[in-house]
């Protein structure tokens, strides 16, 4: 094991985006360089927003077009709520126990809580697609890895809000490419995703609000981030079933906060090659993805 000290040097390192690039991440960004696709229409839109803003508003229909999986990412949430209507309906009888902080109970993960990746199956082709792939290598700079997927559905509660429900940045990586695709309409009562534009680092805010901490994590309420990007200015994704958002998570973000309906939706994230968190470096399987294309990602350990 290495010393502390350099175990600390290293993770310091990796915050910096020079070498995050050219040293950790230098073959895939090269490569992505040499073979890009070029973005065109609905997907240059796209990655403009997110290079200015930190997120993109788009749909199934104007991305993905007729070719989409998307019925079929459809077909394979029915079938698993018909299969496991009782997990669930004890699932949302648990959701307002905000004694369990940690545990995230106003939201069930269909596949659970750390699925293994399973290349055939619709969940991880689907994130797979050409369209969204070139558009989070795009972003990135670089061919990324896609390293996580779920379905999640998030209980309408009374709860105070917590966790993911307040203000805060993901670790995941220095650049992170989070995908959500709404299954459902997600009006304002259905706790939309929402963002603080341009507070990612590609981003013109760069001052961060004040925080308090619940449990180790920071965590900012809405009167303390509305001090450094005004609420008028808050990007709040609602939309209808179809409505996918690509955020760079990495910027200030919250959602989950369902007061009047339940929130169904599939999300999928990509992050560079050689980022690691604790939350996920211990998972046992990560599908790397390579040249964009769906055929070519191999199983890496
Ligand atoms: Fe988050």
């Amino acid at each position: 094991m290495l010393p502390k000290a350099i175990r600390r040097l290293t993770r310091a390192s990796r915050k910096n985006e020079i070498a995050w690039r050219y040293g950790y991440n230098l073959g895939p960004t090269l490569s992505h360089h040499l073979h890009r696709a070029r973005l065109a229409g609905e997907a240059s839109r796209v990655l403009a927003d997110l290079n200015r803003d930190g997120i993109a508003v788009t749909s199934v229909d104007a991305l993905l077009g007729g070719s989409s999986l998307f019925p079929d990412l459809l077909g394979a949430v029915g079938s698993i709520q018909r299969e496991r209507a009782d997990d669930i309906a004890r699932a949302r009888a648990n959701a307002v126990d905000d004694s369990a902080i940690g545990q995230k109970t106003f939201l069930m993960e269909y596949l659970g809580r750390n699925p293994v990746l399973e290349p055939d199956s619709i969940f991880a082709r689907f994130a797979l697609q050409a369209p969204l792939l070139d558009v989070a290598n795009a972003y990135l700079g670089m061919y990324t890895r896609m390293r996580y997927y779920n379905v999640w559905h998030t209980f309408a509660s009374t709860g105070k809000a917590r966790e993911s429900q307040l203000w805060h940045r993901d670790r995941e990586d220095l650049f992170i490419m989070k995908v959500f695709v709404y299954l459902s309409d997600v009006t304002p009562g259905a706790g939309p995703f929402t963002y603080a534009p341009r507070t990612h680092r590609r981003g013109v805010v760069r001052r961060d609000p004040e925080f308090f901490l619940e449990g180790k994590v920071k965590r900012t309420d809405d009167d303390q981030m509305s001090a450094v990007v005004p609420r008028e200015r808050w990007i709040t994704g609602t939309g209808v079933k179809g409505t996918i958002i690509f955020a760079d998570t990495n910027g200030y973000h919250k959602g989950g906060l369902a007061r009047e309906t339940d929130r169904l939706m599939y999300t999928c994230m990509y992050t560079s090659q050689a980022s690691e968190s604790e939350e996920f470096f211990v998972r046992p399987e990560t599908i790397a993805v390579r040249g964009g294309d769906p055929r070519a990602f191999a199983l890496s350990r």
